[in-house]
């Protein structure tokens, strides 16, 4: 690459960073121990920012660090402007900000708009307040159905299972889409609005680049709560629109969001988690004037098959050229199952998501990686039932999230591997005793390691010009692959268990499986990806 591209290149990311940033996701919880009790924490985080740094990611989003009570490990905040002792103090939260920046990093931190914990002082004073109150007014309250009221004022399932309403002393009951533990907020009430932006910008003012928006098309509700009907909505979820989910009026809080991370220098970004029924919806989320970035959570729940992917790919970039926006590609997080078990698990699985990550890394705009996926980690299918402890998970068994938030393996030696420090054993979650070879330590000395692919296509991206955000060339290919090209760089995909023979496209740079090569012709390992450079660049 010449000079003048790589200042180009650096020009564009000081300008759009986030257009094609490539942002880890840190669940402080399970990322690294820092002080010795089990958990993550900020210091913990902290002391691995050099590790991501040559990793080479852009930014790193840290899952909520507040005060909380932990009902939804964090997701249930009781103070919005303070850091929970288990994860540290505000000292810490501000040091590790102010660390990032010095590697290059930038921080996005998660901001939870559309319910708080039942520990918060709102929700406190709201029962102890009583019905009719202005206290009860910045939550959900509405009186129950049924002769004595002791039937939920509509039919609403929370997404955790059971009903989404709760009944209190007194007789009224309040809404939460969420667990008991995490009452709704009420959006129509423009004092909701006023301490959210405080909030925003009590962390923007502490130097965050962003945040992450969660249950970004929740907060606001269908006037008069209509019933919807039927039973399952938990799994409705994402098919449909419904009265509390993806309604019309989320909007305007966007854009008044917006609003206050333009009034910052930076380019302060929001990146919503919005769970929309269509692509076309999700889009809505990206127009310029809201959001800057939606998971695209259609591609993460996209099977390994070369003609779902493509079609898939199409329509997230399609849908997001009319609003200007990059996609935003997702393959896991703290609430999926890992993509290694998702596509296959065991080896299958493991060549499957390497391939994954190399396609994803290779996509016009920005893409994010879960911590752990960089070494391949697969999702803990054998959790004993005795700890396992995400609320899903309890409140429908078999359905839980413990199995992708199993704290990350740093070094060879035994559980928990490094992630606390010496002589600490026990973990909030134990790591399995076979996670040696996984570790961070066993990956860094091999070149064949999944952390050593992430780290070299990583490189290639951060350096080619043709990498990020821009657009693609899908090229013919046989039936289970696929090939594209973008600007002098050329990604062949095999999605299939059998080799497949292809025309070389020029130079290699990255590849997830060996390629052999014979004259002109390439030979594509089953499940594996590689890149190009093409010969005529
Ligand atoms: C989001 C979070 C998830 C949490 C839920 C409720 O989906 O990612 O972990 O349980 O919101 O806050």
């Amino acid at each position: 690459m010449t000079d003048v591209v790589r200042e180009a290149k650096h020009v564009e990311a000081a300008t759009r960073w986030w257009r094609d940033a490539v942002i880890y996701q840190v669940y402080v919880r399970s990322f690294a121990d820092g002080n010795g009790d089990g958990v993550g924490d900020l210091l913990g985080a902290r002391s691995r920012l050099a590790y991501l740094a040559e990793l080479g990611v852009d930014a790193v989003w840290l899952t909520p660090f507040y005060t909380s009570p932990m009902a939804d490990f964090g997701y249930d905040v009781a103070d919005y402007r303070d850091v929970d002792p288990i994860f540290g103090t505000l000292a810490d939260a501000r040091a590790l900000i102010d660390d990032a920046h010095g590697h290059g990093m930038k921080i996005i931190t998660d901001v939870v708009p559309n319910h708080t914990s039942d520990h918060h002082a709102w929700f406190v004073a709201a029962l102890r307040a009583g019905p009719g109150s202005p206290e009860r007014e910045r939550y959900i309250f509405r009186p129950g159905r049924g002769e004595d009221g002791d039937l939920p004022p509509n039919d609403w399932e929370s997404v955790f299972g059971g009903p989404a309403w709760t009944r209190v002393a007194g007789g009224e009951w309040y809404l939460h889409l969420f667990a008991p533990e995490q009452p709704d907020l009420n959006w129509d009430n423009p004092e909701v609005h006023a301490e959210f932006e405080a909030i925003l910008r009590f962390w923007l003012d502490i130097g965050v680049d962003g945040f992450r928006v969660d249950v970004a098309h929740g907060m606001v509700k269908a006037a008069g709560l209509p019933d919807i009907g039927s039973p399952g909505q938990v799994e409705m979820l994402g098919t449909a629109v419904l009265p509390y989910f993806d309604q019309d009026g989320v909007h305007e809080i966007h854009r008044a969001w917006r609003r206050v991370l333009d009034s910052y220098d930076g380019e302060r970004i929001g990146v919503a988690e919005a769970w929309a029924p269509s692509q076309e919806r999700l889009a809505r989320y990206v127009r310029p004037d809201e959001l800057h970035q939606a998971f695209n959570f259609h591609f993460l729940k996209t099977p390994w098959d070369a003609e779902m992917l493509r079609r898939v790919i199409d329509e997230s970039l399609a849908t997001v050229v009319p609003v200007g926006a990059p996609t935003t590609w997702v393959l896991s997080n703290h609430d999926v199952r890992r993509h290694v078990t998702r596509y296959g698990d065991g080896e299958t699985g493991l060549r499957r998501a390497r391939a994954a990550a190399l396609l994803m890394l290779a996509l016009p705009g920005s893409a994010y990686v879960y911590q752990g996926e960089e070494l391949g980690l697969p999702e803990v299918l054998d959790l004993p039932e005795e700890v396992c402890q995400d609320p899903q998970r309890l409140r429908a068994p078999g359905d839980g999230r413990d199995g992708c938030r199993v704290p990350i393996p740093w070094a060879h030696s035994e559980p928990p591997f490094g992630f606390s420090p010496p002589g600490i054993e026990a973990t909030w979650l134990p790591v399995p005793a076979t996670w040696g070879p996984l570790s961070v330590e066993s990956q860094l000395g091999d070149p064949d390691s999944t952390l050593s692919l992430y780290r070299a296509a990583l490189r290639v991206r951060r350096e080619h010009p043709a990498l990020g955000d821009g657009t693609l060339t899908w090229r013919d290919s046989p039936s289970g692959t696929l090939v594209f090209t973008r600007d002098g760089f050329a990604c062949t995909v095999n999605t299939t268990g059998e080799p497949v023979e292809l025309p070389r496209p020029g130079e290699l740079l990255v590849a997830s499986a060996a390629v052999t090569a014979e004259g002109e012709v390439i030979r594509l390992a089953p499940d594996s990806a590689a890149w190009w450079s093409l010969a005529d660049a």
